[in-house]
């Protein structure tokens, strides 16, 4: 059965995959390409004058067949380019119980108000409130805050249900919204701690570290990838965060000179550390991953991993003397 079912996921994506050369990638294609062919015949020959009826009509069959497949394979191809929808998916999975418990007070009120509205109503508008069924319609409409009109209650009490409803409906959607917001928020976390995580290990200042410090770290880092040639900071510019490299390399533009910094280096924490605007500007000579440290989250850890500040300040005072002598003319 899981063969099965992973046979048929490669396959629908062999399918989606236009550059997939594998052989059922290419089989896959044949019979994409076939379905065309079927499709554009049966268009060349549906406008002939005169057709048999029972052939125009397995004509038009055919080109509703061959247009619904791609309709349906152009939806699909969508999918590979929506990451989000995995995200969408495992949020509500993950949140499956809160939203279920909203999801019955939802039920619990639609029913409660179709009751109440049928008893008011019932009499007045047979039609549209004689049943719990029927007054159901009009319970959806006003909880969901949709209110298309068609169908109002006309007693007080009709209308008093009607505000309480209403209300109820913002307070059900509020709700709805706060959760799957919270759960996409806490997704996204979960996904850049991970992002974060595997860069992290290319970094030596950081591995180490030990692991509760570490982890420590990682939950205030954020990958960021440059592709090559692209200022990460400026020159005179204030600084508010400072990068460490985890892959690639970048060029540190002095006054009198540059400086190549690669995988483990560090750069922009002299703006942190001495409050001053950037001494240089640095831009990737090649595709970078740079991980970016907040001066708010450089300066709550200073407390907490001494070591790791240590060595960030112990760097820093050697560039400043290195960038004084080079002002100075003396050979570094
Ligand atoms: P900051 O001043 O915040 O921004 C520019 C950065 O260039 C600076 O921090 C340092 O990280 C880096 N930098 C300055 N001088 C040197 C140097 N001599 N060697 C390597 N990096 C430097």
């Amino acid at each position: 059965m899981a063969a099965t079912g992973s046979t048929t996921r490669a396959q629908t994506y062999a399918i989606l995959r236009q550059n997939n050369f594998s052989p059922s990638g290419r089989r896959w294609r044949s019979l994409h390409l076939l379905a065309l062919g079927a499709g554009l015949l049966a268009v060349a020959l549906s406008t002939i004058d005169n057709l048999a009826d029972g052939f125009q009509r397995t004509l038009t069959a055919i080109i509703v067949i061959v247009a619904g497949i791609f309709c349906i394979l152009w939806v699909l191809k969508l999918s590979l380019h929506a990451p989000a929808m995995t995200t969408l998916a495992r949020v509500i999975s993950n949140e499956r119980a809160t939203l279920a418990s909203v999801l019955v007070v939802f039920i619990m009120i639609l029913i409660s108000a179709a009751t109440a509205t049928h008893l008011f109503e019932g009499a007045g508008q047979p039609k549209e409130f004689g049943s719990i069924p029927a007054a159901l319609w009009w319970a959806v409409v006003t909880l969901t805050t949709t209110g298309y009109g068609d169908v109002i209650p006309h007693t007080v009490g009709g209308k008093m249900i009607g505000s309480v409803v209403m209300v109820c409906g913002i307070l059900v959607l509020a709700l709805m919204t706060g959760i799957l917001a919270t759960g996409f928020a806490e997704e996204e976390r979960r996904r850049e701690y991970l992002r974060v995580w595997d860069q992290v290990t290319k970094v030596p200042m950081f591995t180490e570290l030990g692991t509760v410090t570490l982890s420590e770290i990682v939950s205030k880092l954020r990958v960021r990838h440059y592709p090559a040639r692209i200022v990460v900071v400026r020159r005179d510019e204030p600084g508010d965060s400072m990068f460490f490299i985890s892959g690639g390399e970048v060029e540190v533009r002095l006054p009198r000179d540059s400086v190549r910094l690669g995988q483990g280096g560090f750069f922009g924490e002299m703006a942190l550390l001495d409050r001053l605007p950037r001494n240089a500007t640095i831009a990737t000579t090649e595709p970078t991953t740079l991980l970016v440290l907040y001066a708010s989250d450089f300066y709550a850890i200073a407390s907490h991993i001494p070591s790791l500040v240590e060595a960030v300040e112990k760097e820093a005072r050697r560039r400043r003397i290195a960038n004084e002598s080079a002002e100075k003319g003396a050979p570094k």
